[in-house]
């Protein structure tokens, strides 16, 4: 056993999240990865509506006993989706804990704390993870430039986003971007994080309800095969790269506009991407870490391998360099 004060606050066994993500953080998944030992996390958005949101919660109740959280992401949005309702579905359902993200999540913060959810505050700066912990928030996630899907605008890796969030942090704190392995853990506790939190680890996972395409394409791609978009938009997110990641910065740093590249970077495309494993038909989410993928375990098998090398790794390697 590896145990950390996250592990005390949230009543799991192990320090490992698995975090939202969009048409991937389904039931399945999600009570594996409770079933395992670690925290999952159902992504809102990923049901059309928040009606549908409180039936997925119930099917994952009906696969685990163990304790579970749903992912509410706040994005920018022409059109955006019933926010409120989406939390207030979260809060009537009883789950424990929620991961917010993208955007402050203070207009939510009384309605989660006034029915004893937990808010766990996914970000990627100091300054922000700071803010969260100032509004009351039970925990920070901070997600270095490494990470699958939105790393912000200042490029500052894990090794240093980490610790300079440690420095600045009270409560429990994960690290999340580019952890895959027990090395990634270790490093994580050390840096002064209370756990990680894995997004694209745990796509190339069996229970992971994705196409098969895309696991294998994760266990061959290598650290180098990602693209970050909508840079010059000031809205960066890292993604596996493809002919269609390819084309979106090529006319992004040509000057265009998002009107140039809508159609390609249409949500219902990266979608099919996950369902039919036609890797080039839209944008679709991995982060660097895909380069130390090497295989597609169930969950159970990841975690235990991560927690398990891990306490060797400490205990054997790490103590040794202290003779
Ligand atoms: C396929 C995919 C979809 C994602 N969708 C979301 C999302 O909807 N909301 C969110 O907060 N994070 C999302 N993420 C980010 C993860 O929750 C996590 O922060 C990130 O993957 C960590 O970096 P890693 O992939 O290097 O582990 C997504 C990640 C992936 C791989």
């Amino acid at each position: 056993m590896l145990r950390t004060r996250f592990c005390e606050v949230f009543g799991v066994e192990h320090p490992i999240v698995q975090g939202g993500m969009q048409w991937v953080g389904r039931a399945e998944l999600v009570s594996a990865v409770a079933n395992a030992g670690a925290l999952g996390f159902l992504t809102a958005l990923t049901q059309p509506t928040p009606e549908d949101l409180a039936k997925e919660i119930a099917r994952c109740r009906e696969l685990t006993d163990r304790p579970f959280g749903v992912n509410l992401t706040i994005l920018p949005s022409i059109n955006p989706p019933p926010y409120a309702e989406y939390r207030d579905v979260i809060v009537e359902s009883g789950v424990p804990v929620v991961e917010t993200a993208g955007f402050n999540p203070a207009e939510h913060l009384p309605a989660f704390q006034g029915a004893g959810v937990k808010v766990l505050h996914k970000c990627t700066s100091v300054r922000h993870a700071v803010k969260a912990q100032e509004l009351g928030v039970d925990c920070i996630s901070i997600d270095g430039f490494e990470c699958a899907g939105h790393p912000g605008e200042d490029d500052i890796p894990g090794l240093v986003l980490i610790p300079a969030a440690a420095d600045r942090i009270t409560i429990p704190m994960i690290a999340s971007g580019g952890f895959g392995d027990a090395r990634g853990l270790v490093a994580a506790l050390a840096l002064g994080a209370d756990g990680i939190n894995m997004g694209t680890r745990f796509v190339a996972t069996r229970e992971s309800q994705v196409h098969d395409n895309v696991k294998q394409r994760m266990v061959e791609a290598t650290e180098r095969d990602t693209d970050l978009i909508f840079r010059p938009l000031r809205n960066t997110a890292r993604v596996a790269r493809n002919a269609v990641s390819q084309e979106v910065v090529k006319i992004l740093d040509a000057g265009g506009t998002f009107e140039d590249v809508r159609d390609l970077v249409a949500g219902v495309r990266g979608r099919t991407v996950l369902e039919t494993g036609d890797l080039d038909l839209g944008i679709w989410t991995a982060g660097m870490v895909q380069g130390i993928i090497r295989d597609i375990p169930t969950v159970a098998e990841l975690v235990t391998r991560i927690v398990t090398e891990a306490r060797e790794l400490i205990s054997g390697r790490l103590a040794g360099v202290l003779n």
